[in-house]
């Protein structure tokens, strides 16, 4: 039993750095069980919890940014067959829902000739010159139907991701003869990736600063509102209270499947992105609503200098998949049912296993989220995020580092 705590190598309180799932969760339990865990290796251990990278108040995130799976950032043994058993710790995939999106067939099928799409542009004239026209109508359908965002008085800025959109509010918020780089903040635990992004080309106009919550710097500064926040799930507002601040909401995750729909969201600048509404994150296509016509045009620009545009294909599916979520949440009669109704139905499945995984292990407890009313799906729910990186060992549970 010792050896099972001393994987984990840390006193009372265990906070575990993990791209947590439930299979995660049920495999865990279940190595536990049959003493497989204590067999890796002292290497293996650590690099499977490994945060080295990343700043301490992050600590409690999970290493989202992708890298490649090797056999040194994954924890393996070998199974029954004498084949590895890997469990990759290193990111999550959302591909959760794919049994939806298989049963929708032709509906989500799209073609495209080899003549089309061939021009840089999409629609020219227009502020944000690459974003597919067809895909900005279903963007305003989707947030309209649902309720989450408001679209009115807002320019849509297309990204590869809202990865690429993140950058480009960064470009589009910071003063290019300031003195210093203006500083980034979010309150922790954040997204892992927030500081890996903000700091990786060490840029001269912004600059990570860490936890929103010890902020204290004079002068302006971005604050990152997560809300609901990647890792714990938690619905957020602002915590730095200071004038100068400008603040960027990142709202992937306010979808009923994964929190109540309180209100429509009215902030100056939101980011969505498809990999966490309907689940598609390899079409890499994220959008942002933007109040500031300057600093939309400002992220206009970015990605015009980064990638000159958004592929096109993207777009196109991007705005078949929304058509689709969108007739499903209005014609829920439809064979396939909607999207949100399906999704959240499994998160739920998946929370109520985890409770009782973690029931059954008495070694960890879970997070308890308020109840709130979700005015799309007409019911009142606690979150259930898709992610969770952060399980707590009970207080009772010491961890004797020294035993063997
Ligand atoms: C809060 C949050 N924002 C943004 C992203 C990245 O989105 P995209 O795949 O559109 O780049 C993630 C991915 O996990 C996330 O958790």
């Amino acid at each position: 039993m010792a050896r099972l705590f001393s994987v984990f190598s840390l006193r009372n309180l265990l906070v575990l750095s993990l791209a947590l799932n439930v299979s995660l969760i049920l495999r865990v339990l279940y190595e536990k069980e049959s003493g497989v865990i204590s067999g890796l290796s002292l290497d293996n251990k650590r690099e499977a919890l490994r945060t080295d990278s990343m700043p301490s108040e992050a600590h409690a995130t999970q290493r989202e940014h992708l890298s490649m799976p090797s056999s040194s950032s994954s924890s393996s043994t070998v199974d029954s067959n004498g084949r590895d058993r890997v469990i990759n710790l290193d990111h999550g995939d959302p591909t959760m829902y794919e049994r939806y999106w298989q049963q929708t067939g032709e509906k989500s099928t799209i073609l495209i000739p080899g003549w089309q799409s061939m021009s840089y542009f999409s629609d020219a004239g227009s502020l944000c010159w690459f974003l597919e026209p067809e895909f900005a109508k279903e963007i305003i359908r989707l947030h309209k139907v649902v309720g989450n965002a408001v679209t009115e008085d807002r320019y849509i800025v297309v990204g590869t991701g809202s990865t690429q959109l993140y950058q480009a509010v960064l470009y589009a918020l910071s003063p290019l003869d300031a003195l210093e780089p203006l500083s980034v903040v979010s309150a922790a635990p954040y997204y892992s990736s927030y500081p890996l992004i903000t700091d990786c080309l060490k840029s001269g106009l912004y600059k990570w600063a860490g936890d929103a919550q010890s902020f204290n710097k004079e002068g302006p500064y971005i604050e990152l509102v997560t809300s609901p926040n990647n890792p714990d799930g938690y619905v957020r507002q602002s915590v730095v209270n200071k004038s100068g601040g400008i603040l960027v909401h990142d709202l992937a995750y306010y979808w009923p499947q994964y929190s109540p729909i309180a209100a429509a969201a009215d902030h100056d600048i939101m980011l969505f992105t498809v990999s966490k509404s309907t689940g598609h994150a390899g079409m890499r296509i994220g959008w942002a609503l933007v109040k500031d016509e300057e600093v939309a045009k400002k992220m206009v620009k970015y990605v015009e200098l980064n990638t000159i545009g958004v592929s096109k294909d993207s777009q196109l599916r991007a705005a078949k998949v929304l058509q689709v979520v969108t007739d499903g949440c209005k014609y829920p009669t439809s064979k396939e049912g909607s999207l949100f109704d399906f999704a959240a139905h499994l998160m739920e499945e998946r929370w109520k296993l985890l409770r009782a995984a973690v029931r059954q292990s008495g070694l960890f407890t879970l997070p308890e989220f308020p109840h709130g009313s979700c005015r799309f799906l007409n019911i009142s729910f606690a979150p259930r995020p898709e992610r969770l990186s952060t399980i707590h060992l009970r207080q009772s549970m010491q961890v004797d580092e020294t035993a063997e």
